[in-house]
């Protein structure tokens, strides 16, 4: 593999310690996906904040990294485990709480922005048409090649804070051209709000498990149902990118779709799909939206549907701390306070100590925590469309 002087001197240790353990990292990446050289990247996003995931090794590692290391381009932070503001109104135990703020003490001393956020590109890091970026969020990363035409594998979180470190990635995958091209047609059908949105997508990822998808069918398909497609897509399969016909930037660059397989989904296949992922239970202990984390515009869909009706149960909403200030801006954030949604910014459902918090069923409209949820801890779900599921939390 080709590596420039700088590159050299990196791993040769030259610029210290965090700068040759990322290079290592990129270095042993770029020949098992076999680059030939690096490429500069103008942002990096990292996954795998939360305590949590990362345990006590992961905390020692960052500390370690951190005592010399500094970040190259503009970096941001997945959700952790916890509100750094209201832990502890969320019920979250101390001790972890404790360790939560010593793994983003340990982020901010590398120099990283702790936006803490899946939706990154709400949030400040939003990407060119072209750019090359290093990411790891799956919902994140598909957003980012599918709806921004930026560029990006799908990264782990060791090897997007290695590539911030260095400020480049190995040159594979999706940072080619013909890496990008559609390798199977889906025939949509029309969707309906943003549960049918992500049930499309956890439908096709479930079939298709890899690959790039041309989707046709979609041309009235909002901004935050392209969010709930793509987590759908990234959450059963592992799927990177997307195009939808009429819609996504590198779309018409494919307007000949070569790809010879193709799929037909049915709006039955959509409700199937929302029924193999809903437990049967009557009462839930919470309620909530924001996987991937709300929009100001879900936020605004949520005022007008409670109308001037309060939440009788539980209800929370996941949100970048970024949306929540424009949401207080607009005076929205009071007035969904006032009728008892609490909005929670900094975490996320699957990420947060769930269990410890004595939740085990839960009403949302997004595929991705569903499944999540239920496998990674036991929590049983009813998939329900916004309309609906606000019907529910009033009564
Ligand atoms: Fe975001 Fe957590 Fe869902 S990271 S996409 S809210 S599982």
């Amino acid at each position: 593999m080709y590596l420039t002087r700088l590159e050299e001197r990196m791993l040769a240790g030259e610029y210290g310690y965090a700068a040759q353990k990322a290079m290592e990292i990129l270095v042993a990446l770029g020949k098992v996906y076999g680059a030939e050289r690096m490429i500069k990247i103008r942002s990096a996003q990292i996954s795998g904040v939360s305590y949590g995931n990362l345990g006590e090794e992961g905390l020692e590692f960052l500390l370690k990294l951190a005592e010399d290391g500094r970040v190259r381009v503009p970096t941001t932070l997945n959700p952790c485990g916890m509100d750094l503001e209201k832990w502890g109104e969320m019920g979250v135990p101390e001790d972890f709480a404790e360790r939560q703020l010593r793994v983003v003490e340990a982020y901010r001393k590398l120099s990283v922005e702790p936006t803490l956020t899946c939706t990154p590109y709400l949030a400040g890091n939003t990407p060119r048409l072209g750019d090359h970026i290093a990411w790891s969020e799956s919902s994140a990363v598909i957003y980012a090649n599918s709806i921004l035409g930026a560029r990006t594998n799908r990264e782990g979180g060791p090897s997007a804070l290695a590539a911030a470190i260095a400020g480049r990635t190995p040159l594979y995958g999706l940072h080619l051209d013909e890496a990008r091209a559609p390798t199977v047609i889906v025939n949509a059908p029309k969707i309906r709000g943003e549960l049918e949105a992500s049930a499309l997508g956890y439908r096709v990822g479930r079939i298709l498990g890899s690959g790039i998808p041309f989707f046709r069918g979609l041309e009235t398909v909002s901004r935050d149902q392209l969010k709930a497609l793509g987590a759908g897509l990234a959450s059963s399969g592992g799927i990177a990118l997307f195009h939808v016909e009429g819609i996504t930037p590198e779309a018409h660059t494919h307007a000949e779709v070569r790809a010879e397989d193709k799929i037909e989904i049915a709006e039955m296949d959509l409700q199937e799909e929302i029924e193999i992922l809903s437990d049967d239970f009557s009462d839930s202990d919470l309620a909530f939206i924001g996987c991937p984390h709300a929009s100001i515009e879900e936020l605004t869909e949520l005022y007008l549907l409670l109308g001037n009706r309060s939440a009788k149960r539980r209800f929370w909403v996941f949100a970048s701390r970024a949306v929540r200030a424009q949401a207080e801006r607009m005076g929205l954030l009071r007035r969904l306070e006032e009728l008892g949604v609490k909005v929670y910014c900094d975490t996320c459902p699957v990420v947060a100590p769930l269990n410890k918090l004595g939740i085990k069923t839960v009403i949302t409209n997004s595929s991705k925590a569903a499944y999540y949820l239920r496998n990674l801890h036991g929590v049983r779900i009813q998939l329900k469309p916004l309309r609906r599921l606000v019907e529910d939390i009033v009564r």
